[in-house]
């Protein structure tokens, strides 16, 4: 029987990218969005690609109160097994603390922390309790460290580093089948750039950029070989590895360099 895979902004950038990769393999995809456009454009081109996709589009703004019970009990209610759950939906805020807009970092920490939190804990459940199923969540290489002037959008997704590898380490633990595997890209091509207000900005452009192909191809790798950590592209991990023994001010001196 096919699979069914729940992944949160896969119609656009590296969810996409995924999706198109679940979608090949012939599994069966709910995708959860904000915009009816983006949705229907997603599937268009989903539907190209494999023209017998089961799919589902659930139009839902995941920074809105009670949003992740809101998608479980659409799974429940339609009496779908979810296999995979993949938290990729996120973006970013780029700017000094006192200039940035609380309101929208607020938003960011309900997308970033809170929905990949509530997602993960409604659907690990029925995982534990099947002992199977797999969870992907999307962090960054800005989870590593301290990142001035994306100093919230980091510690959001270090909360989603930390957060994932701690749960994996539990389920082997219990000794459970469930695996949770999280993904930590560099700056990547896709809309992220405009949606973090980070247009112009020479990282996108330079050598530590990335095509969205490129890291969903290793995060979907990863989930599949039950890997608990990914940083997409081997030498950015080779880097990271390096970089670990450097003083935190240095590293936030050359991030600071870098997000210009
Ligand atoms: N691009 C990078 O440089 C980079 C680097 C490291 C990590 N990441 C992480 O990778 C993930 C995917 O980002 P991306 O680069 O692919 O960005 P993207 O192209 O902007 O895609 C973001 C996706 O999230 C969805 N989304 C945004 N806000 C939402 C909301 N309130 N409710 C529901 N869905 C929402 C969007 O759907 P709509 O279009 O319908 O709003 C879109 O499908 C994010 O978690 C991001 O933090 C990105």
């Amino acid at each position: 029987m096919a699979q069914t895979v729940l992944i949160t902004g896969g119609s656009s950038g590296i969810g996409l990218e995924l999706s198109k990769l679940f979608a090949q393999d012939d599994y069966e995809l709910i995708i959860v969005s904000k915009f009816e456009e983006e949705l229907s454009s997603a599937s268009t081109t989903l539907k190209e690609l494999n023209p017998n996709v089961n799919l589902r589009l659930f139009k839902q703004d995941l920074t809105e109160n009670g949003a992740a019970e809101m998608v479980y009990k659409y799974v429940q209610t339609q009496g779908i097994t979810v296999d995979i759950l993949v938290n990729n939906a996120g973006f970013g805020s780029y700017g000094y603390i006192n200039e940035t807009d609380m309101e929208r970092e607020s938003d960011m920490i309900r997308l970033n922390v809170l929905c990949v939190y509530q997602l993960t804990r409604l659907f690990l459940k029925d995982m534990v309790e099947r002992d199977a199923g797999k969870i992907l969540n999307l962090s960054s290489i800005t989870a590593f460290q301290p990142t001035p002037f994306f100093s919230t959008y980091a510690a959001t997704k270090a909360f989603v580093k930390n957060f994932s590898r701690a749960i994996n380490y539990e389920l082997k633990s219990k000794k459970s089948k469930v695996r949770v595997t999280v993904v930590c890209p560099t700056s990547t091509r896709t809309r992220f750039q405009q949606a973090s207000n980070m247009a112009g900005m020479k990282l996108f452009d330079g050598w530590m950029a990335v095509d969205p192909e490129l890291v969903a191809r290793d995060a979907y790798a990863a989930l599949k070989s039950e890997k608990d950590m990914v940083i997409p592209k081997r030498v950015f991990h080779y880097l990271n590895e390096l970089t670990k023994r450097l003083p935190t001010n240095l590293l936030m001196r050359v991030s600071e360099s870098q997000l210009k």
